[in-house]
């Protein structure tokens, strides 16, 4: 195509190309845990959509309801009040097309690294030859660095080891949407770096759509396309999309320096200082009101005690 070609403005009459619809759609959604006085109300119309491929970023406060949000996405909670998607069909719980990272690791605690991972591997690619499997595991546990541990049980392992045997379990089962719940928050810098390249590298390669949760808000411009920020709680709801106009791969030590980087690592973390100020001062303001509304009262003035219950008393006193 000529440069000429490129140059010529796009014909109003041409038709735009249509975007593809969202692989996962979050619509009204709000929920909430407990009842009556002990009720929390964690999040609030939440409104989103993900783009088939994308790498989307989730930022947000700690107790602001991140992982009730990717809970949500994985089909372990459901809502309140609105609906959850996955290509346009309600979903009713866990599925393989989904893959979460749990804040948590959950891992089980009787099986070794190697075992969490196969116990996955082989659920989902029960149709593969036993071999093909085990060079799968194998595969993902050299990935994430492990092969030295393959054999240790979860409480034999670091937290970052637990974080990481995790991560390989869910890499491992090549999920259409990978859910990261904070899935690097316990490794230090340099294996967090490491990881961050390999889940880019996985998604890229494995043409996976990716949302992951983090507090970190130079990691969400390092990974992701779009990053959105969770709003402080009760009630959160979703602030604004910040757009990531960055070229990959994207090297950490070029974008230090680099102006659009900077603007933009100001822009969301000006956002979330903003945003927690904001509820700080309403939490205060609300402090400051009675808590409970007292009705008007009229004093009832006591009238003289009438003489027939006076003399009846008396009376009574006297039997
Ligand atoms: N199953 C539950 N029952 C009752 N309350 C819950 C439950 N799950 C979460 N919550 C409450 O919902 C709120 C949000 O919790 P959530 O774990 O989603 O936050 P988070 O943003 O992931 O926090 P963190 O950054 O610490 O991981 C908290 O007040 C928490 O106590
Ligand atoms: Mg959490």
């Amino acid at each position: 195509m000529s440069i000429a070609t490129l140059a010529q403005p796009v014909s109003r009459s041409s038709p735009l190309p249509e975007p593809p619809p969202p692989i996962m759609t979050m619509r009204g959604v709000s929920k909430g845990f407990g009842q009556g006085i002990t009720r929390t109300e964690v999040l609030s119309n939440i409104n989103l959509k993900i783009r088939p491929g994308e790498f989307l970023a989730v930022v947000g406060f700690s107790g602001s309801g991140k992982t009730t949000f990717t809970n949500l996405l994985a089909g372990l909670e459901m809502p309140d009040e609105g609906e959850v998607l996955f290509e346009g069909q309600p979903i009713t719980g866990p599925g393989p097309e989904r893959g979460l990272v749990f804040q948590n690791y959950s891992l089980l605690p009787w099986l070794t690294v190697r075992g969490n991972i196969a116990l996955s591997v082989n659920r989902v690619f029960s149709h593969w030859p036993s071999r093909k499997r085990r060079d799968h595991v194998e595969k993902f546990i050299n990935m994430v660095g492990l092969k030295h541990a393959a054999h240790r049980r979860p409480h034999e392992l670091s937290g970052g080891m637990r974080q990481r045997t995790s991560l390989a379990r869910t890499l491992a089962m090549k999920p259409k949407v990978l859910l990261l719940d904070e899935p690097l928050s316990a490794l230090d810098a340099l294996t967090r770096s490491v990881l961050q390249d390999e889940i880019l590298r996985i998604w890229r390669e494995e043409q996976q759509t990716c949302l992951m949760i983090t507090n970190d808000v130079d990691e969400a411009i390092i990974v992701a396309d779009r990053i959105v920020a969770l709003n402080p709680g009760p009630r959160a709801s979703l602030g604004p999309m910040f757009s990531v106009e960055l070229a990959r791969p994207r090297n950490r030590t070029e974008l230090n320096h680099d102006e659009y980087f900077k603007g933009l690592r100001n822009a969301v973390t000006n956002y979330l200082v903003a945003v927690r100020q904001k509820d700080r001062d309403d939490q205060a303001a609300r402090a400051s009101q009675p808590r409970f509304e007292l009705p008007e009262l009229e004093p009832i003035v006591p009238s003289k005690p009438s003489v027939s219950v006076f003399s009846r008393s008396v009376s009574n006193s006297g039997q």
